[in-house]
């Protein structure tokens, strides 16, 4: 009992002087708009600075000397809190608390802000809802996306992005939206969604309250396909592939094979797929599958954000259970006349041994008395047969199927 008292003392111990001799950190989350406290104990000392999340190194001083800088963000309260009013995103990254007269005195605050406080999944490809309860139409949709792509390589989360309507209370707008977005009283539908329609959804009533903020995550889809040799593959591409790039790379040789580019597809393809895989629509088909062709398909959009990986098993050629039932039957019947031709063979010796015996004993007769011809004759003839045959067959294991 003291021993355990003694360990669980030494670890608190332990843990206690670890954690002092570091500096205080606190992750917190806050929705846009919210009001956010952070505590400053001696407040007349204390200088609080700003390193945001896009720069860090760039520091904004928020207290300096006891006194606040920037009237328009932040107010102080008197019970030793810093109030940042109306959070955004900008507000995001590192607040570092510390005493003026003894740096090693510090606290660090990282702020997350979200845009909303119900984030909703949608697989690339399937369809989004927001669904208008007791909401005054006709309403607004403002979209601020959350991701821009600059290049194929480059993808960036950025803060500066402005909102756009997608929707003015009579019209879609946004030729990107046409077609695929629909506004009804009770709901607004959002079609084959993409990545780039990750971010943050606000619905506006009737007179331009904001009445509804739901962010939106897209994913791409992931599939592990398993087929048996010889069978085919039908893959959906969740798109049309006109809107695709598909890219092939088999596990035998690693290289990347593309099979549809920007939208087109690539004639003629490599020799092992020729004439086995082909694109209608928004589905791949491969015909006859062999173990060589396991690998992936990639799926990317147009604008290089994935839309699938697709990972393909194939299982090399097994027989079907009736042929291997019969196969083991006609091993059996081969195995059964093997033995039947041994015991033969051995009967046929054994014969010809007893033949050569009685000749012998024919040639003796003569000299020896018919008793002991008549006790040969009894021994020797036919144990071969029984003894030789039957201990065989009935050794031999049971055939397993
Ligand atoms: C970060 O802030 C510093 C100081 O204001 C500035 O010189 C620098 O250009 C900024 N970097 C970026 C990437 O904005
Ligand atoms: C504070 O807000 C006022 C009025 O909106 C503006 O004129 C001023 O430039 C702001 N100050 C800072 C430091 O943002
Ligand atoms: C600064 O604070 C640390 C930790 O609280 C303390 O150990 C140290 O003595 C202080 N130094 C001064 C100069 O006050
Ligand atoms: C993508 O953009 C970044 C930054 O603008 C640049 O550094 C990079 O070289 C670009 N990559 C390609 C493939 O163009
Ligand atoms: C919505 O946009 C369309 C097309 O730009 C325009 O004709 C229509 O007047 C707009 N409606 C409202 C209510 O602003």
């Amino acid at each position: 009992m003291k021993a355990i008292e003694a360990a669980v003392f030494s670890a608190v111990f332990c843990s206690v002087v670890s954690a002092s001799s570091k500096v205080k950190e606190e992750s917190r989350t806050a929705f846009f708009g919210e009001d956010v406290h952070i505590e400053v104990s001696s407040w007349t000392d204390s200088d609080v600075v700003f390193k945001p999340r896009t720069n860090r190194s760039y520091e904004v001083p928020l207290v300096w000397a006891g006194r606040v800088m920037n009237q328009n963000k932040t107010k102080l309260i008197s019970q030793g809190y810093l109030v940042l009013k109306d959070v955004q995103e900008e507000d995001e990254g590192l607040y570092i608390i510390r005493s003026s007269s003894n740096s090693s005195m510090a606290k660090h605050l990282i702020l997350t802000v979200r845009e909303c406080a119900l984030e909703k999944m949608v697989k690339y490809g399937e369809t989004y809802i927001i669904h208008l309860d007791h909401i005054q139409g006709p309403i607004t949709l403002a979209f601020r996306p959350s991701l821009v792509r600059v290049n194929q390589t480059v993808v960036l989360h950025t803060s500066e992005h402005p909102t756009v309507v997608l929707y003015n209370k009579t019209t879609v707008l946004g030729e990107d939206y046409v077609g695929r977005l629909s506004v009804s009283e009770k709901q607004v539908i959002l079609h084959s969604v993409r990545m780039t329609d990750e971010g943050s959804f606000t619905v506006l009533d009737r007179d331009g309250h904001t009445k509804i903020r739901r962010c939106l995550n897209v994913r791409d889809h992931l599939r592990f396909v398993h087929l048996s040799y010889g069978e085919n593959l039908r893959m959906k591409l969740f798109l049309h592939y006109s809107n695709l790039n598909v890219v092939y790379r088999s596990k035998q040789d690693n290289q990347d094979q593309v099979i549809v580019n920007q939208g087109v597809l690539v004639t003629p393809l490599d020799p092992q797929l020729e004439g086995r895989l082909t694109v209608e629509g928004s589905e791949l088909v491969m015909k006859a599958i062999h173990v060589t062709d396991k690998g992936v398909f990639k799926v990317t959009d147009l604008a290089g954000f994935s839309v699938a990986h697709v990972y393909l098993d194939v299982e090399a050629y097994k027989l079907p259970p009736l042929a291997v039932a019969i196969l083991s039957m006609v091993g059996l019947l081969a195995f059964m006349l093997l033995v039947c031709l041994l015991s033969c063979l051995y009967k046929i010796h054994k014969r010809n041994e007893k033949n050569k015996k009685l000749m012998l004993i024919a040639q003796q007769a003569g000299k020896r008395d018919g008793e002991a011809f008549r006790q040969e004759l009894q021994t020797a003839p036919l144990l071969g047969e029984r003894f030789v045959f039957w201990p065989l067959l009935v050794s031999s294991p049971p055939p397993s199927f």
